[in-house]
């Protein structure tokens, strides 16, 4: 025992029920190679955060060259190169009115920074009893305990119940499964008037409603209509409550635009960015916020400082990694990539519509998911696992949400990866269903 070396505890994983981890020792473009051998094509970009390819030549040489000048500053007191050329290149891609950047480590982390900032940009104010946070049923931002607090209930949080602070919890679209039993080819999202309503009763004790924007992730793949986001940026606006974006998943093109929030043509007061920032090599988050926001803590009062920040916060080989990650995007066809994803998703999952197994598909952008019927919908229905395996077998990498199954590819994924993609989740629908 004393000489065997400590195990590592996967993320997600049932050391008893899931089987033993794949040993990784190279990838490249949207493959991955294992150590027995295989070649296995990585349809979720490793967890939604790959943009241009594994191990991508461009991005791998400007954290090369970083290490070798300046791996990291403490960013109180002090600032670097990269630092600011990032905030210099964010300023292309995301709406004028957002002026400021906070970074932290990860998407849970930015989330946590948004929701701190929300409550204190009102206390700093003398209205400390504007602190209450409102989030959308079936959302998720994080495992940390301040995101996990204004994530929906689920597998993930039902065992921290106690320790998960109160948050209004309000309807999100989910059309499919329409939360106030309408249809959306006639309905006018009569979901939101729940929130309508909350603000209209509480809206002097609420900081902040945090969403994510047109689409809820792991909550289900749960695209919204347009409108939805709209309405509810419309009713924050009227109740003096700060919209927060979280973008961490629907950041850097997944959806089509840079940000998902562009395609409602909204602008959030605060926005969280992680994921595919550095293109998928370094964990960096960052929080975006109005000039409106940020006043708050511009005071001659020491208490009105943002006393909030992370060992690595500003990290000079991420920052190189997210500033050769947008340089990609100057230089290469990425949006053209993002274009052909997103047409062959539509091809193969109106195709997919046909099937008696499919309850309903979605798409937004690059990303295509699948609601199989099930009795036992939801994350933990056991059709998930028998679907990873058989997805593995055949070299192709899924992780479905319980009975739903995603595709989110590399930009760097070509037609015909995507079209084997799509062949092996038709075969699994037909063999396992
Ligand atoms: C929308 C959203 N927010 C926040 C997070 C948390 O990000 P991280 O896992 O980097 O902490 C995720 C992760 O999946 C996410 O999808």
């Amino acid at each position: 025992m004393m000489n065997s070396p400590l195990r590592i505890w996967h993320p997600f994983t049932n050391s008893l029920l899931d089987p033993a981890p794949l040993q990784v020792e190279r990838a490249e473009g949207v493959y991955l190679y294992t150590k027995d051998g295989r070649q296995i094509l990585d349809a979720i970009s490793s967890w939604w955060v790959n943009l241009h390819g594994h191990a991508n030549p461009r991005i791998a040489a400007a954290i090369a060259a970083q290490a070798k000048k300046l791996e990291h500053v403490i960013l109180a007191g002090f600032t670097h190169d990269g630092a600011e050329e990032l905030a210099a290149r964010l300023r292309k891609w995301v709406a004028p009115e957002l002026t400021h950047l906070f970074f932290s480590d990860d998407g849970s982390t930015a989330v946590e920074v948004a929701l701190k900032i929300a409550v204190q940009h009102f206390s700093n104010q003398g209205r400390a009893e504007k602190h209450e946070i409102v989030a959308l049923e079936h959302g998720y931002h994080g495992d940390t305990a301040g995101a996990m607090s204004v994530s929906g209930d689920s597998p993930f949080t039902e065992p921290f119940r106690g320790m998960r602070y109160p948050v209004h919890r309000v309807h999100s679209a989910y059309c499919y499964r329409c939360p106030v039993g309408l249809r959306r080819e006639t309905c006018h999202i009569e979901c939101v008037q729940q929130l309508e309503s909350l603000l209209a009763e509480r809206g002097d004790k609420i900081a902040a409603v945090i969403v994510e924007p047109l689409l809820q992730g792991a909550g289900g793949m749960i695209t919204h209509p347009v409108e939805f986001l709209r309405m509810v940026r419309a009713l924050c606006t009227q109740h003096e409550v700060l919209l927060i974006a979280d973008e961490v998943l629907t950041g850097f093109g997944r959806t089509g635009k840079m940000v998902a929030c562009d395609l409602a043509g909204v602008v959030p007061d605060l926005m969280c960015l992680s994921k595919g920032i550095t293109g998928g090599f370094l964990a960096m988050g960052v929080t975006l916020c109005s000039d409106r926001v940020e006043a708050a803590f511009r005071s001659e009062d020491r208490m009105h400082t943002f006393y909030h920040g992370h060992s690595y916060t500003g990290n000079a080989l991420a920052c190189a990694a997210a500033n050769a990650s947008l340089q990609v995007f100057d230089d290469e066809p990425v949006f053209d990539r993002i274009a052909t994803i997103a047409r062959i998703n539509a091809e193969r999952l109106a195709l997919l519509r046909g099937f008696h197994q499919v309850g309903e598909t979605r798409q937004i952008g690059t990303i295509g998911a699948v609601e199989l019927r099930a009795g036992d919908a939801g994350y933990l229905s056991a059709m998930r696992p028998k679907l990873y395996q058989f997805f593995l077998e055949r070299g192709v990498l899924l992780r479905p949400l319980g009975n739903v199954v995603y595709v989110l590819p590399p930009y760097v994924i070509s037609p015909e990866e995507l079209h084997r993609v799509y062949d092996v989740i038709e075969e699994a629908i037909q063999t396992l269903l």
